[in-house]
């Protein structure tokens, strides 16, 4: 036995990755209809513009990104947001889209729910930039601040899953219900998938509120701090693994 798994198991924690891994799916499957996969039913043009994103630097990204005119949020963007961070990030915190600060800025996060996403970090001496990235599901503002729709969170994933592979994050936090079902393909409740280790593509994934629902629901601030604890053992029983 390794000695990072004989610690988990006296934490009681192992083989709980792989246990919550099963359960998370075996629950998650009896939660129908599943929202669409972003993987499912693409067409041949689609494949192809999937194709050539997964090829991409961050270079080529940042310029296609920049340009991007593959869904209607590229109508009344100021400018599309990227995302923000070290491009060796252990750490990848992923919300919704832009909002108007963002939009103006060119930089996720910089609004209000922006200032408490950064009081979270600090919550956990972590600090933006520094092995730390943070990025949207979306990098175009959906007018208004609407929620982005399906087709939407579809054209846009290719980047994000670009980007999570330049990245390769150690561990990937889903910051509210877009996010993560865009990354688990399925459909999440957020109060119910927090607490628990997702797997996107081999990188642990955990969900949590987003800051800008925990700005009008204070209470629910106990829970995120929970979370970010939660987070935050999570990333050293990696950094133990590895
Ligand atoms: N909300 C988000 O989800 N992302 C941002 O960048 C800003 C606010
Ligand atoms: Fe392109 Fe994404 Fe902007 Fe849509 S939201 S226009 S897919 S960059």
């Amino acid at each position: 036995m390794s000695r990072r798994e004989s610690i988990l198991r006296e934490m009681g924690l192992a083989p709980l990755w792989r246990q919550r891994g099963r359960a998370v799916r075996e629950e998650m499957s009896e939660m129908a209809p599943a929202a669409p996969s972003p993987d499912h039913a693409a067409t041949p043009a689609q494949d192809a513009r999937a194709q050539r994103i997964a090829g991409m630097g961050w270079d080529d990204l940042a310029a296609a990104v920049a340009s991007c005119r593959d869904c209607r949020l590229c109508e009344q963007r100021k400018q599309a947001v990227l995302g923000v961070g070290d491009p060796e990030a252990d750490w990848l915190f992923v919300g919704e889209g832009p909002g108007a600060e963002e939009d103006e800025r060119g930089e996720p996060f910089v609004g209000q729910a922006g200032k408490l996403l950064d009081a979270m970090l600090a919550a956990i001496d972590l600090k933006r930039g520094r092995k730390v990235y943070i990025g949207n599901v979306v990098k175009c503002r959906p007018p208004g601040n609407r929620t982005p729709q399906a087709e939407e969170t579809s054209a846009c994933f290719p980047y994000l899953q670009r980007q999570i592979e330049l990245i390769r994050p150690k561990l990937i936090v889903a910051l509210g219900k877009p996010a993560a079902e865009t990354l688990l393909g399925t459909e999440v409740k957020v109060g119910a998938a927090r607490g628990r280790l997702f797997d996107y593509r081999g990188i642990p994934l955990i969900v949590t509120y987003h800051p800008a629902y925990l700005l009008r629901n204070l209470t629910d601030k106990a829970k995120s701090w929970e979370d970010l604890c939660y987070a935050r053992k999570t990333m050293a029983n990696q950094a133990d693994g590895n």
